[in-house]
């Protein structure tokens, strides 16, 4: 049977990369978080005390770290990596998430992934969740989701995530660390998040999870079973 790529992009806090995982694992495909390599890079600048507006700064960046991704055999769960170390626990702390999209709008950043990304996607079989996934990385992905939710409950979930992890953070702070992504995110010259004439969208607001993961992995049955 013909592996599609599905492309889940939308507003930060909307269940994307939980839906991703979940289509992915229902229709036996890969799962790729391009968020958690803006993450990993963003993890590189500020470790190294590197400023993503210096030039200079970015150009010693650029050629010296690598993101990658291994499964744990324990959990099953896929990892991040940042020159072989494995990150994905400090990749989601509200110190890398307040300064996340500021990297993200560095042209040369964006370039090296985008290739990484592409190179991940090329077997098809993928479901990648990002921002600019339908519009910049795979263009004719067989199937482009927009994720969208409301500022609030989009919050109240992501305060309940960090506190899963131990991460006591307020609404408040939570809200407006949303709000901004979605304002740099969309308004940025490098790739900005929008919807493409040719995305399905889904409000998460008041559908459950598994409701949400259902549209999608529907919406991929049909056009595999055409294929
Ligand atoms: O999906 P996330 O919240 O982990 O993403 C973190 C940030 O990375 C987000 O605020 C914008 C940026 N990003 C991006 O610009 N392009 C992508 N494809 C994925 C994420």
């Amino acid at each position: 049977m013909n592996k599609i790529v599905i492309a889940i992009d939308g507003y930060s806090g909307c269940g994307k990369s939980s839906t991703a995982k979940a289509v992915a694992k229902d229709l036996g495909y890969t799962y790729i978080d391009s968020g958690a390599m803006y993450r990993a890079a963003t993890l590189y600048f500020l470790d190294n005390f590197l400023s993503p507006t210096n030039p200079h700064d970015v150009e010693k960046a650029l050629g010296s770290f690598e993101v990658s991704f291994h499964t744990n055999p324990d959990s099953g769960h896929q990892e991040t990596y940042l020159n072989g170390l494995n990150v994905d626990k400090k990749i989601r702390t509200m110190r890398i998430t307040e300064k996340v999209s500021e990297i993200a709008t560095v042209g040369a950043v964006r370039k090296i992934l985008v290739t990484q990304q592409q190179k991940l996607g090329k077997k098809k079989g993928v479901v990648m969740d990002g921002r600019d996934i339908g519009s910049v990385v795979f263009p004719e992905a067989e199937l482009k989701v927009f994720m969208i939710a409301n500022l609030d409950i989009r919050a109240e979930r992501r305060q309940q995530e960090l506190l899963s992890k131990s991460e006591l953070v307020k609404l408040e702070a939570i809200k407006k660390n949303l709000a901004e992504r979605d304002r740099i995110d969309s308004s940025r010259s490098e790739s900005p998040l929008k919807k493409m004439a040719d995305a399905i969208e889904i409000d998460t607001s008041d559908i459950s999870f598994d409701e949400q993961v259902a549209k999608i992995v529907h919406a991929a049955r049909q056009i595999i079973d055409k294929q």
